[in-house]
């Protein structure tokens, strides 16, 4: 949104489970508006759903394969699609110079270097977790791990549902990552997961990942940090997929006014509001 317009126009990539959480979050925002939608098929189904969240005629917002014509429909757009189409994203929004917001999860290395360098041209928000309850998280953690200093095992225990393949969750490797930051550890050396079960203790400076997968659990994550005489534990629910459609709605609004920078989540939360 220009600083000076009222709303936001919003294209939503990939129309799937979040997409469409994300539709139904707009049409509960005045100040944003669903401008176009880029989804491999046109559905009925899916043009029907769209009317239905944004209050609009059927055929009045743009359901299209061609993400050129989508972005250029809208002012900043929020990818939900999936790690194979990234490439493509990033090419898109590069050439359209379109703010972009992502959510996907499960990029490698390389999707995620590619997206540092766009981001050198146009802001872009990258954060494998929406929700602004785990930003917090993640700040806390970094604080904790500061203020208690040495002789603190740590532990991050993550429960999401049974149809979840990967293990452990983005979100708990991520919190990981930001406690071996904040002890100056390399994550990858100290971080220690099997699929069965720790079947030794943590060593000094280790970081163990406990794993459950269970029914229907939107996802729950723990950090657990204790010492022979002490235990704290900072954990986050959610009790629904709604928190990270809106997590990225205000991810959307408060990228539209940014200059071309890489943010993340805990930016939006603990960076001064130029
Ligand atoms: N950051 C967060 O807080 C957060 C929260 C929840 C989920 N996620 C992540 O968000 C992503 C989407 O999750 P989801 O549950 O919505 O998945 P989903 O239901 O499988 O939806 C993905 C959608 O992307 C579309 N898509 C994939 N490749 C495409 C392409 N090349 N061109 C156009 N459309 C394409 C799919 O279209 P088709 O139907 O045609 O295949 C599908 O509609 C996943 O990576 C998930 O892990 C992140």
């Amino acid at each position: 949104m220009g600083k000076d317009q009222e709303t936001l126009n919003i294209a939503v990539l990939g129309a799937g489970r979040m997409g469409q959480e994300l539709m139904r979050a707009m049409a509960d925002n005045d100040e944003l508006r669903l401008a176009a939608v880029w989804a491999r098929k046109k559905s009925p189904a899916l043009q029907q759903r769209m009317a239905e969240f944004s209050g609009a005629a059927a055929g009045e917002i743009e359901i299209s394969n061609d993400l050129a014509s989508v972005l250029d429909a809208a002012d900043i757009a929020i990818d939900f699609s999936l790690p194979e189409a990234t490439h493509k994203v990033l090419d898109a929004v590069l050439a359209a110079a379109k703010p972009l917001v992502i959510g996907v999860s499960g990029l490698d290395r390389a999707a995620v270097d590619e997206i540092e360098v766009v981001a050198r041209t146009i802001p872009i928000l990258y954060d494998r977790n929406m929700s602004l309850g785990i930003a917090v998280l993640d700040s806390l953690v970094r604080q904790a791990v500061a203020s208690l200093g040495a002789g603190f095992e740590a532990e991050i225990h993550e429960t999401h549902h049974k149809h979840k393949l990967d293990a452990p969750s983005g979100t708990a490797l991520k919190l990981g990552a930001s406690l071996a930051e904040a002890r100056n550890q390399d994550f990858e050396s100290v971080k220690r997961y099997e699929p069965a079960g720790l079947k030794r203790p943590l060593a000094p400076g280790e970081i163990g990942f406990e794993v459950s997968r269970e029914g229907e659990v939107p996802g729950e994550h723990t950090v657990i940090l204790y010492s022979e005489s002490e235990r704290l534990e900072l954990k986050h629910a959610v009790s629904g997929r709604r928190v990270f459609a809106d997590g990225a709605l205000r991810a959307a609004q408060w990228l539209s006014n940014r200059p071309p920078g890489l943010y993340a989540m805990r930016d939006l939360l603990f960076q001064a509001d130029t």
